[in-house]
């Protein structure tokens, strides 16, 4: 069986451990030879190598490892690169979140002004990813979950349409092991699941058992009540905030109740609700830092100062074995069914062909095939063709520095109320990212 060689670009980020873990814990269907880290700040990806290096030691000493920010160096001999990078890191997180919300308007990761903010930064630096690649390592694919996945899509699709980057979210992944749950199913991976949509932004419209028994009925009685939210310990998206928007989806279902929801459409729906319940002073970037990021990180510190795990909490993180799943189908031609950010083309046939939508794939050696989804009703085309705008327009605004079309994206974004409310957030927006975006003219 051939062994993989595999780069890990956001060496330095909380996900790393997790995954490093997750992916020697399935070394029997995805053989490795090697393990690389890139990341542009070394100090902090050292923290997070050190430990992993006696991760790696521990479970499989034949795997080499190294962590490195030489571009060179990272994207020669590799066969996947996984790519999580945070293009201004937590710090310039926290002002996506805080700059809004001085407009009393939300303050997001990747949604509204917080999430365009973010992807005007990460589209240069996605791209210089896929050019390392390109130039080192061509037969390589990039699987990326760096965010805004959405905009960095669309960068990578009108910016190098040949490139072999597919753009992936756990969000749906996670949201199907609370469907799952609900369902007393041992595994998401026991319903068959139909979902279009784009990225943190789209509907489930089918759910089926493997015998063809409809299982939407159950669910919708669940969601109607409480929303996505389980009795059971769940692994992933367990903090306060997230509980509450999966409680908030009974909100976002009642909007349409023949579908049900991503948990991300409540900012869309509810921004108002989204606003009142954040405090401008401590946003998700403040809980982010001072709960995964000093857990990880001190867990790290711990291993690498024992040179051993013995006793160390860091856990598997196989939410994200999806990756492997990409990874296999992609390296042995599975052709398994998985949701991708991809090029519509027809997919979702009444829609715009160059929109990056989030639909089931085939996924097999040559990439991803699309299912074709059909005709989509109104209320949710409209959704989405008001965000595909924005999306296209940010990507526009990078490529031709165009402060105008970057004031329209902001302007024609759900969130934001007026185009003098997009005005004032734009224009502090490009202050606190000078060092990050294009300057715009
Ligand atoms: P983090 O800040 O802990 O880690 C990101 C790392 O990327 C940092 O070490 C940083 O130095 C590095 N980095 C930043 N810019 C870089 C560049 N230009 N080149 C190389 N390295 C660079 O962040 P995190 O919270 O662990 O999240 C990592 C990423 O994964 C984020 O983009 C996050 O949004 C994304 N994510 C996506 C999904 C999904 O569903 N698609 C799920 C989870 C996390
Ligand atoms: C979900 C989304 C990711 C996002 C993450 C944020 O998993 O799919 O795209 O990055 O949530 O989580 P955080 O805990 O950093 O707020
Ligand atoms: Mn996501």
């Amino acid at each position: 069986m051939k062994k993989f060689s595999i780069l890990i670009a956001g060496g330095g980020s909380t996900y790393t451990p997790g995954i490093v873990l997750m992916l020697l814990s399935h070394l029997d269907r995805f053989p490795l030879r090697s393990i690389k880290f890139y990341d542009n700040d070394a100090e902090r990806q050292k923290i997070v190598a050190d430990a992993c290096e006696v991760l790696i030691r521990e479970r499989n000493p034949e795997i080499s490892f190294l962590a490195t920010t030489d571009p060179e160096t990272a994207f020669t001999d590799v066969d996947f690169v996984m790519a999580h990078i945070r293009a201004g890191k937590y710090a310039m997180r926290e002002l996506d979140e805080k700059i809004p919300m001085k407009y009393n308007v939300v303050g997001q990761e990747t949604c509204g002004p917080g999430g365009i903010a973010y992807g005007m930064r990460s589209i240069g630096a996605m791209l210089e990813l896929v050019d390392y690649m390109e130039k080192y390592s061509p037969q390589a694919w990039m699987l990326n979950y760096s965010n805004p996945a959405a905009i960095v899509a669309e960068a990578t699709r009108k910016l190098r349409p040949d490139s072999r980057i597919l753009n992936i979210c756990d969000m749906p992944i996670g949201i199907e092991r609370h469907m799952a749950e609900i369902l007393h199913l041992d595994s998401r991976k026991d319903m068959d699941i139909s979902y279009y949509g784009l990225n943190h932004f789209g509907w489930w419209t089918s759910i089926k058992d493997h015998a063809g028994n409809d299982l939407m009925p159950v669910l919708k009685e669940h969601i109607k009540e409480k929303g996505y939210c389980v009795e059971a310990q769940m692994y992933q998206h367990t903090d306060d905030s997230w509980t509450d928007t999966f409680r908030k989806a009974r909100d976002v279902y009642a909007l349409d109740p023949d579908t049900l929801p991503n948990t991300y459409l409540k900012y869309y729906f509810y921004p108002d609700y989204v606003v009142e319940h954040t405090d401008p002073a401590y946003t998700r970037a403040n809980q982010v830092m001072d709960g995964r990021e000093k857990f990880v990180f001190g867990e790290c510190r711990k291993i690498a100062e024992a040179q051993s795990s013995e006793g160390a909490d860091l856990h598997i993180d196989e939410h994200a074995s999806y990756i492997v799943d990409l990874a296999c189908a992609l390296a042995y031609n599975t052709k398994e069914k998985m949701l991708l950010i991809v090029e519509n083309n027809g997919a979702v046939q009444n829609f715009d062909p160059t929109a990056m939508v989030e639909v089931p794939c085939l996924v097999g050696s040559d990439g991803p095939q699309a299912l074709c989804i059909g005709d989509i009703p109104r209320f949710q085309k409209g959704l989405m063709e008001q965000q595909v705008a924005v999306e296209k327009l940010v990507v526009e605004a990078w490529a031709e520095q165009s402060y105008q079309k970057l004031w329209q994206a902001l302007t024609l974004s759900r969130m934001v109320p007026s185009a003098s409310v997009a005005k004032a957030i734009l224009d502090d927006l490009i202050e606190a990212n000078k060092d990050y975006w294009p300057e715009l003219k």
